[in-house]
């Protein structure tokens, strides 16, 4: 069976004045009519698998959030469909290897091994289709005991995301050809540095991580046992026998305060390149999606559908002789006269102006007012 796991634990500062501490960038619609949680909870509906029999069963999604945001969370599953989702609450975060340990746990309560397919809450994906083609190549995969990762052809050095070195080359072109099969995965780097991220883009042998996995929740247990024992431990106990509870899974809050903070891209992905003990193996699926980690303002503006002057309005707002520009107005007029590349978003309380190609740092900028107070 597939077993989705939703990961909804960020808090999205680059999209102030959006996003908030009180309300996460997954939790909001972005321009769009669902919120990127929904978005998420929804992408499989209708998925064919190439694959007969149980294996290809697609369970309702497990979903790892914080404890505070359990109501809204639960609700907008709910608004969307998804009625028998599990909640797992985090007390506060470890990052992603813990949370995924949780939920690898809470799905192997019924007595089967699942494959989990590890889905971040706060990505876009267009083409819907081509997802489906992509995951079902992960699943003959995953079947065979493999950790598999979804990869993206970059197109510039971000220094943001996981680069992946698989068997071969590969071109944009290509790939949107040839729907790309699995390869082995010979290398994985964690965030380099700006320098190492152009060498890397200009070999042409590196795929950005898209941060979707998929493997069975076993592999998963051995892989985090044997990488970082004490984080399998504390998790362990922290989920203990509480998976019973049908709505909403609840945590031991000391047991997990003890688990080491470790994303799955450090704790597992980078270190299985290195393993040589054979044990473990990583896969690559290349897939040509449109994928956008809708991390700022100037995603959102890449993501959403635009004018012919490439303005992309959200809300009540009148432009003249303005270009390439995202407009989001929440409660009042807008109005621009001469802008470009631009980002406005208004909210009752706050608003913000900025240069588009800036809209990255808007981090240092959130830092401030909290330190302003
Ligand atoms: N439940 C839970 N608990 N979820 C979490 C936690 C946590 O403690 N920390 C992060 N998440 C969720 C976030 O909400 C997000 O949906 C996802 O896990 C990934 O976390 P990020 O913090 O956004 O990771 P990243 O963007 O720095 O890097 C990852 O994604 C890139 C692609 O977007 C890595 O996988 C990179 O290799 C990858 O390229
Ligand atoms: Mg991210």
């Amino acid at each position: 069976e597939l077993q989705p796991v939703i990961l909804s634990g960020g808090s999205g500062t680059r999209l102030w004045p959006l996003s908030r501490e009180k309300y996460p960038k997954q939790l909001l619609a972005i321009g769009e009519e669902l919120t990127m949680l929904q978005a998420t909870a929804v992408r499989l509906a209708g998925f064919q698998s190439s694959i007969d029999g149980d294996a290809a069963k697609v369970r309702s999604p497990i979903v790892v959030c914080n404890e505070e945001y359990r109501f809204v969370t639960a609700e907008q599953l709910r608004a969307a469909g998804c009625h028998d989702a599990r909640v797992v609450l985090e007390p506060f975060g470890r990052n992603t290897a813990p949370a995924l340990t949780l939920a690898a746990h809470a799905s192997l309560a019924d007595g089967t091994d699942p494959i989990l397919l590890v889905m971040p809450a706060d990505h876009a994906i267009k083409n819907v289709n081509a997802f489906h083609a992509a995951v079902s190549t992960g699943m003959s995969v995953a079947l065979d005991d493999a950790i598999v990762t979804f990869g993206i052809v970059p197109d510039r050095p971000e220094t943001g995301y996981g680069y992946i070195q698989a068997g071969g080359a590969f071109t944009k072109a290509g790939q949107a050809s040839g729907g790309a099969a699995a390869q082995a995965l010979r290398r994985f780097v964690e965030k380099p540095d700006l320098e190492t991220a152009a060498r890397y883009v200009e070999s042409g042998e590196y795929l950005w991580n898209s941060g979707i996995f998929m493997m069975r929740a076993s592999v998963w247990l051995d892989a985090i046992h044997r990488f970082n024992p004490d984080m399998a431990d504390a998790c362990a106990r922290a989920i203990g026998e509480r998976h019973v509870d049908p709505d909403f899974i609840r945590i031991d809050a000391e047991a997990f305060r003890a688990s080491p903070s470790d994303s799955i891209d450090y704790a597992v992905m980078e270190k299985l390149s290195e393993d040589a003990s054979g044990a473990l193996r990583g896969v690559v699926v290349p897939m040509s999606v449109g994928w956008s980690d809708v991390g700022a303002w100037d995603a959102v503006w890449e993501v959403s559908d635009k004018d012919d002057s490439g303005n992309s309005v959200h809300g009540e707002a009148l432009l003249e002789d303005t270009q390439d520009t995202l407009v989001m107005s929440t409660s009042r007029l807008v109005a621009c006269l001469g802008l470009r590349d631009a980002v406005v978003v208004e909210t009752p309380d706050a608003v913000l102006v900025a240069d588009k190609s800036r809209t990255q740092q808007i981090k240092s900028l959130v830092t401030r007012l909290k330190l302003d107070g």
